[in-house]
């Protein structure tokens, strides 16, 4: 089958060459985001394959089905970006990967803890500079601290696992129990009381309606002076303006970003010689105790592997008259 690959990085290629091998699909690599200007690219395949940082909103997909495009194959597990009700309504079939490697994700939410908790980041800077002192660097034991995790899914659950061995206290918020965090030890509790208890609090739930802006001002001032909150779900679970307004008055202790609100103007681009035009994210940039990464939480071997693996399974069972790992709006 023809497939049209948007928002396309050389770094997918190797893993997409080895997936492909057997089911020799006649791929077209795009780095070209997909938005209303490009869409015209898909004209003549029946699948085209998206990532995070494509458009998939009303107006593109009605231009898709009009070129004749049947399938949309996600590289993704998240698919907030696509407008499913609309996809529903023009009949055209989405899929996704819905897990890749909860571990990628995960230990990058840990690796953020780590990094802010014992400031690697101003660490490594100060050694560069032959700065050995050690004002300013002292850090806690993560043992014994209680950490606050919300959606314990795929993801949330790795997280759990992993900070039992530093030996913290688990309390969780998901509107699902997952029986494997009751195992662990996880305490399941209101969102109020999780505020309330946690000294880190680490974002691992999607982002719907009930999510979006679920950290805003009213949720951070019930929550403990110099907490740490960690964000590898997505950008606008967090309301980024409360948040800044919290760092300033030094509420939140440290901040740990891999998603950003307005990333889609931001992340997976190299800007190094561009003058950033988004205040709000440079403002973020500003503290010392905020460390941001560009959407990097998936980025690993294992997850890339996985993921071509899985996109090529969704396109051969399409090809064979069925769907797999599809999304329908509910
Ligand atoms: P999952 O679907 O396995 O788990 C999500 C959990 O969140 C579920 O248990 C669900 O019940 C829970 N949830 C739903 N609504 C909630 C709410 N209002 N409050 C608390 N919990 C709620 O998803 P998975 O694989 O664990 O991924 C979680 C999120 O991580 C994804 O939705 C995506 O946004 C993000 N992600 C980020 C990546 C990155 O590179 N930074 C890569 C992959 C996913």
């Amino acid at each position: 089958m023809k497939i049209a690959f948007f928002s396309f990085k050389p770094y997918e290629k190797q893993f997409f060459d080895i997936a492909n091998e057997s089911a020799q699909h006649e791929i077209v690599y795009h780095c070209a985001h997909l938005t209303t200007e490009t869409a015209v690219l898909a004209k003549g395949f029946p699948a085209i394959c998206c990532f995070v940082s494509d458009t998939l909103d009303a107006k593109v997909l009605t231009q898709l089905v009009e070129f004749g495009v049947k399938l949309v194959a996600l590289r993704s597990a998240g698919y907030n970006h696509v407008d499913l009700a609309c996809a529903k309504k023009l009949g055209l079939k989405i899929v996704r990967v819905p897990a890749y490697s909860p571990y990628a994700v995960a230990e990058h939410a840990v690796g953020l803890i780590l990094a802010l908790n014992r400031k690697i980041h101003r660490a490594y800077n100060r050694v560069r500079e032959h700065d050995f002192s050690l004002h300013g660097l002292m850090g806690f034991d993560l043992h014994q601290t209680t950490v606050g995790i919300i959606g314990t899914g795929n993801i949330g659950k790795v997280f759990a696992r992993i900070m039992q061995g530093f030996g913290c206290h688990l309390l969780a918020y998901d509107p699902l129990v997952n029986p494997e965090c009751t195992k662990l030890g996880v305490d399941y509790v209101e969102l109020s009381e999780l505020y309330q208890r946690a000294d880190i609090i680490s974002l691992h739930c999607p982002l719907t309606p009930d999510t979006f802006h679920m950290i805003n001002a009213q949720a951070l001032q019930q929550m403990k002076p110099g907490v740490m909150i960690i964000n590898t779900s997505r950008g606008a679970v967090i309301d980024t303006t409360a948040v800044i307004k919290a760092l300033k008055s030094q509420h939140i202790g440290y901040l740990g970003l891999d998603v950003y609100e307005e990333e889609d103007d931001l992340f997976f681009e190299d800007l190094s010689d561009k003058v950033i035009q988004d205040d709000v994210f440079a403002r973020l940039q500003t503290f010392p105790n905020v460390i941001i990464t560009g959407h990097q939480g998936f980025f690993t071997k294992q997850a890339l592997q996985n993921i071509a693996l899985i996109t090529i399974k969704n396109l051969d069972a399409f090809c064979n008259g069925k769907l797999e790992n599809e999304v329908v709006a509910k």
